[in-house]
This record gives C-alpha cells, sequence and structure tokens, in this order.
C-alpha cells in the first residue's frame, strides 16, 4: 500500500460555471476538486490550508468509514473543531474498500458553494472487478444557487423564513448553462467554464461511468440520449446487474455503469440531468457525449430528452427494488437485530422558527466537538437525555399535516451497545403546511455501510412481522438510501466502529435545520484523539503548545 499525498488551498473565486459569473469556492482553483485516486489499503493525506478570510472549513470523506480514524470523518460539531481560516490541517485516513467514493465540505451551507469532488479506489494489481469496460469516467451532478450561501443561510434561520427554493441551474461535472438568451452583466456566454461538459467516447468501446451526485437539494434522472446503461456498483458495492434508461440519483449516493458506445458514430449525443421529485422551474443539466472523432462542441441534432416525469414515485421505487447485491461480494445482514429505531421525518416549528426533525426532535449541533465532549466526558456540553426510538405510530396520522407542529431542539445522541445490530426505519410524512404533500428525503450514515432491508408505501407497522417485508437474502449495502414521498425505507447496520458518527438528511439544508442524529459506539476502546481536532468550544485550553 502506498501514501497518496495531497496539497490543497481551498478558497473563494470567482467561477461561471453556469454562465453566470458568482463566488465559488476552490480547491487549487477547481470546482469539483481533484479527483483522489487510490488503491485499497492506500492511505490518503490531505494537507488542507483552509484560505477562505473570513470562514472556517471541514471536509468529509464521504462513504470512507474511517476505521480507526473517526477524528478524521470531517464533521464539524461532531468529529473535529473546524478550521479556521489561515490554518492547515492535515487529514490522513485509509481507503479500506474498492469503489466510488465522494468528498465535500461538512461546514454550514458550504456544499453548495461547490466545496466537492471524487474518490476513485482501485482494486490491488491483478484483481478485477466482475465486470469489463475499456475506460473509466466519472462526473459529479450538482445543483447550483446564484445566491451566497451566507444568504442562503441568514434566510433558512430567520423568524421570517426564507426557503433557498430550486435551483438556478443543474451542473454536470462544474458546468451548466443559466444565461443562454439572457442579457445581464453578470451573464458571460463565452466563458468556456459554462460550455458543457464533454464526455468523449471511441464508438464501440465500453466505458464505465462512475456518477456521483452532491446536490444540495435536487433528486435527479441522468441519461444519456439512446444508450442505456448497466448498473454495476452502487455506493462501493457490487449489484447484480441490471438494465436502465434513466438512472434515479439522489445526492450523496454514487453509482457506477456500463455504457457501450453503440450508436451512430457519425454524431453526438445528449447526456441530461433533471429534477424529479419536486416540481421545479430548474432547467435541466447538459452535457455532450461525444462519438469520437466529431467535434467535442458539435451540438447533437437532436432534442434533448425530456426525462421522466417529476411526480411518478413508481420508477424511483422500482429502481431500488432491483437492486440486489451481487452474488458473492456482499454478505447477507444479520437474520435478527438487537434494537430497532423508527425515525418520522417531519417539517416543523420551534418558537416561530422554520425546522426538520426525526420524532419530534429537531437536531442542534454543540460547539464543541461530540467525539472530544465524549472521550472526555464533559457531560455539560450536550443533553444528556437521549432522543427517543420512535413515534406515537399509533395516534399520528402521515398523510396530514400534523395537529401541533411543534418540535423540541436538542443535542442528544443515540449510544449504541459496541457491535450490536441496529435497525432503523425512516419514516416520511406530510409536511408542515402544504396538504397532499411529502418530500424525499437521502439519509446518509457516516462511519458504516449498511443494508437496506426495504421499501414501502404507507405506514410501516411496527406491529408486523418485519420479515415479510425485509430482504433478508441479498440486500445491497449503501451509505445513502432514500426515503420516497409518503413512504419507509428500513436499513440495518453492525455497530462495530469506534467513534461518533453522523446520519442525516443529505438535502443540505434540511440538516441545516436539524434534519439528522448522532450515533455513538465504543468511544471507550478509542485511543487518544489527536489534538489538531481541538480548538473551539471547551477545548481551547487543550491546543497547547
Ligand atoms: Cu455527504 Cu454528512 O455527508
Ligand atoms: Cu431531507
Amino acid at each position: 500500500a502506498r501514501i497518496r499525498h495531497f496539497k490543497w488551498e481551498v478558497k473563494y473565486e470567482y467561477k461561471s460555471q453556469d454562465c453566470y459569473k458568482k463566488l465559488a469556492i476552490t480547491i487549487n482553483g477547481k470546482t469539483p476538486g481533484p479527483t483522489i485516486e487510490a488503491r485499497v489499503n492506500d492511505t490518503v493525506v490531505v494537507e488542507l490550508k483552509n484560505s477562505l478570510l473570513t470562514e472556517n472549513v471541514v471536509i468529509h470523506w464521504h462513504g470512507i468509514r474511517q476505521k480507526g480514524t473517526p477524528w478524521f470523518d470531517g464533521t464539524a460539531g461532531v468529529t473535529q473543531c473546524p478550521i479556521v481560516p489561515g490554518d492547515t490541517f492535515v487529514y490522513k485516513f485509509v481507503v479500506d474498500r474498492p469503489g466510488t467514493y465522494l468528498y465535500h465540505a461538512h461546514y454550514g451551507l458550504q456544499r453548495e458553494a461547490g466545496l466537492n469532488g471524487m474518490i476513485c479506489v482501485s482494486l490491488p494489481p491483478g484483481e478485477s472487478e466482475p465486470y469489463t469496460y475499456d475506460h473509466d469516467r466519472s462526473i459529479i451532478l450538482t445543483d447550483w444557487y446564484h445566491k451566497s450561501t451566507y444568504e442562503l443561510a441568514t434566510g433558512l434561520s430567520s423568524l421570517d423564513f426564507d426557503w433557498v427554493g430550486e435551483p438556478q441551474s443543474l451542473l454536470i461535472h462544474g458546468k451548466g448553462r443559466f444565461c443562454s438568451g439572457l442579457k445581464s452583466d453578470l451573464c458571460d456566454a463565452i466563458n468556456s467554464e459554462c460550455s458543457p461538459y464533454v464526455i468523449t467516447v471511441v464508438p464501440r468501446k465500453t466505458y464505465r461511468l462512475r456518477i456521483g451526485s452532491l446536490t444540495s437539494l435536487a433528486a435527479l434522472s441522468f441519461e444519456i440520449e439512446g444508450h442505456n446503461m448497466t448498473v454495476v456498483e452502487a455506493d462501493g458495492h457490487n449489484v447484480e446487474p441490471f438494465v436502465v434508461k434513466n438512472l434515479f440519483i439522489y445526492s450523496g449516493e454514487t453509482y457506477s455503469v456500463l455504457i457501450k458506445a453503440d450508436q451512430a458514430p457519425t454524431r453526438n449525443y445528449w447526456a441530461v440531468s433533471k429534477v424529479v421529485s419536486r416540481k421545479s422551474t430548474t432547467p435541466n443539466g447538459l452535457a455532450i457525449f461525444n462519438y469520437y472523432p466529431n467535434h467535442p462542441r458539435r451540438s447533437p441534432p437532436t432534442v434533448p430528452p425530456i426525462g421522466p416525469a417529476w411526480d411518478d414515485v413508481v420508477p424511483r421505487l422500482a429502481q431500488g427494488e432491483a437492486m440486489k447485491a451481487r452474488q458473492g461480494y456482499i454478505l447477507p445482514p444479520p437474520q435478527t437485530s438487537d434494537r430497532v429505531i423508527v425515525m418520522l421525518n417531519t417539517q416543523n416549528k420551534i418558537n416561530g422558527y422554520t425546522r426538520w426533525s426525526v420524532n419530534n426532535v429537531s437536531y442542534n449541533l454543540p460547539h464543541t466537538p461530540y467525539l472530544i465532549a465524549v472521550k472526555d466526558r464533559m457531560n455539560h456540553v450536550f443533553d444528556q437525555t437521549p432522543p427517543p426510538d420512535g413515534y406515537d405510530s399509533q395516534n399520528y396520522d402521515i398523510f396530514s399535516k400534523a395537529e401541533n407542529s411543534n418540535a423540541t431542539a436538542s443535542s442528544s445522541i443515540y449510544k449504541l451497545q459496541f457491535n450490536s445490530t441496529v435497525d432503523i426505519i425512516l419514516q416520511n410524512a406530510n409536511t408542515m403546511n402544504i396538504d397532499n404533500n411529502s418530500e424525499t428525503h437521502p439519509w446518509h450514515l457516516h462511519g458504516h455501510d449498511f443494508w437496506v432491508l426495504g421499501y414501502g408505501k404507507g405506514k410501516f407497522d411496527i406491529n408486523s412481522d418485519p420479515k415479510k417485508y425485509y430482504n433478508l437474502v441479498n440486500p445491497i449495502m449503501k451509505n445513502t438510501v432514500s426515503v420516497q414521498p409518503y413512504g419507509w425505507t428500513a436499513l440495518r447496520f453492525v455497530a462495530d466502529n469506534p467513534g461518533v458518527w453522523a446520519f442525516h438528511c443529505h438535502i443540505e439544508a434540511h440538516f441545516y435545520l436539524g434534519m439528522g442524529v448522532v450515533f455513538e459506539e465504543g468511544m471507550e476502546m478509542l485511543g487518544r484523539y489527536p489534538t489538531s481536532i481541538t480548538g473551539c468550544g471547551d477545548t481551547k485550553g487543550y491546543r497547547m503548545p
């Protein structure tokens, strides 16, 4: 195994990602940032310099389990103090599984400002995937807002609530088009940053396309005009191959699909991302699937495909159900669990402020990171009453607006028995103000992969025999999974990674408004944390020369 060393500088720069000029957070001048390419069991070292002038920063390595290094998970308030302007912080962790992962800012709404990138971990020499391809390509799908993170965050945390709204554009690997046909001082239509992203292919070759989504809000459908995609990997795990025309992908998910360049080679084709699950005003994202030797900038002669209907849940649930563990690659889950936690997802009010909650508790991060507070028994740092393991499912009507939408705020965490098997049932419900409205939430677990045991419509019946609905034979493992409108999703994981781990909705504004929880397990087994993670809250005195 090797050491892969990276030196990154994070700063604001004016960019015209979708031809509209605004500030973006870049790594070494780029958004998306550089792709981390490594082999299984390599150690990745990222020396991160914060040159943001007035903002803190942290970076989370999304999908990397951080076995033995929970303090390098990069979650502000949970695993470390944020890196203050001018400081350099060194992340050091092992990438212990092959596959496609992501990284992104995990502080405030900074992810929205473009601080993101991909991690591709390849197999050791001599080993190969259970599928073949000629070339490897990767793209990150995002949505893009023209307001600054400050404006968006202030709107969310004001009494006069100002929702972030629909994004202005969808970007495919950092490129989009907002300005076509518009005239504005900020529209820089000849800027090469906003000419569509190009994926060049050689006729008849097969491509592994790694696709990751780091949208702030949007659930997406992605497709390449005239080409089928064979899904082979999800969140770093091999799945039984299945063919789709369009791929549904939620924020925090990664997939690998195989695409054969088997269409007429005399032209280019459109690659399209489209918002689903919300009635959105955001125009579709467009890239060019370029058949060599056609000119990469040559527009395809066709109108881009319009994609699936935004409000059709059926094909989205079907994709979830089509995904099975590839035989011989994912161990089946323990057949029973030690604990079941049901998590009702709701939108609420606290003292007039709009929030999102789990079992009526909205999350507040403490100023002193949990990892330090738990290790050093600083009990005053966070609420010691454990959060609820469920909600009043007998009496709560998930199909209507809640009679009482008031919630409480808490910083308490779930203590999990080390090595125990935990089931989580995510239960969706109606939103606070609008009848017949329920949203899609992609939930992401830090530090673990989980088995996706099942999805369903309506209210999950805790008293029924769960085996009726669960796939305990060949479920896939993931680190991010969606819960569909008015539906439930059940997952299972083993609490075998000593540390403190966030589990939250990956919609950035929802997490910001409290839609998350924190698990703690096996902290007593951990050695000393590096002092570099201290410096804030009650840990200020720790920072000794
Ligand atoms: Cu990719 Cu806690 O998030
Ligand atoms: Cu959400």
